[in-house]
């Protein structure tokens, strides 16, 4: 796992950017894994950046973590929503080229299994991107999630619908289910990228990197992916003490 320490939110979403782009150089047809939520939403803007400089999404497949149960897809709370505004608009991304889970199928089951057989009609995710809850999830994987999970149906936890509320105009009205990509299913993708920001982040940032490799941690999974990048910026970063210099190949701000 190698880890990335930049200064601030906006240096974040340039190093994550410049991934993405990179892999969208080498593969025209790259399938980008994408998180909703605030964490990736200046990656997503340097990433516009770069479109209208001319780089083109056309080709790009973007395929969601996870969506809510039982809010409709145009509900702007929604992460159909979510990826069509940030991410599949702005980049002109052809709408037959997102998939998000379907929360509203009548069979979620159903509907987890379609997933992940359209992941892989696409040959699997080629960067994934994530953000990382206060409380370690990845996806909506909360701790106790197995390793080798696959897209599936799961309850938010309380840290998790509180935190989200600010979405919604009330608490009640954060739902309390969701179909999400399992661990097992991230884990698949041939390299993934994970941004934080913030000091609230801070602890389940020092647990995923530092600590053990525990279910307790969803997130501490990514230490045994061959192709893992955790970039954070100062604040998130403000509780790990073992950061050795050789992850120092990005160019960021290294604690040792
Ligand atoms: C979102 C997702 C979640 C978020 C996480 C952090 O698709 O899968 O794991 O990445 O809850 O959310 P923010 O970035 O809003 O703090």
């Amino acid at each position: 796992m190698d880890v990335v320490i930049v200064e601030d939110q906006e240096a974040l979403g340039g190093t994550a950017a410049s991934l993405v782009v990179e892999g969208l150089r080498a593969d025209p047809r790259l399938v980008l894994g994408v998180a909703t939520g605030s964490s990736p939403v200046t990656t997503y803007r340097a990433l516009l950046a770069a479109h209208r400089e001319g780089l083109d999404f056309s080709q790009v497949h973007c395929v969601a973590l996870d969506e809510y149960v039982g809010i409709p897809a145009s509900d702007p709370a929604s992460y159909h929503s979510f990826v069509r505004r940030e991410i599949a608009v702005p980049l002109d991304l052809r709408p037959e080229n997102v998939l998000v889970p379907d929360g509203n199928a009548p069979d979620p089951t159903e509907a987890c299994a379609a997933f992940e057989d359209a992941v892989r009609g696409l040959g699997g995710v080629g960067i994934q991107l994530l953000g990382i809850g206060r409380n370690g999830h990845v996806g909506f994987n909360e701790p106790g999630s197995p390793f080798g999970s696959r897209t599936r149906i799961a309850r938010l936890s309380p840290t998790t619908r509180a935190d989200n509320a600010r979405f919604f105009p009330r608490p009640e009205d954060v739902p309390t289910h969701c179909l999400t990509q399992g661990l097992g299913t991230i884990l698949d993708a041939a390299r993934i990228v994970l941004v934080a920001s913030g000091s609230h982040k801070a602890r389940a940032i020092a647990a995923a990197v530092e600590g053990p490799v525990t279910e307790a941690c969803p997130a501490s999974v990514l230490q045994l992916h061959p192709d893992a990048t955790v970039i954070v910026d100062r604040d998130a970063a403000s509780e790990l003490h073992r950061i050795s210099r050789r992850h120092a190949s990005l160019g960021g701000d290294w604690l040792d």
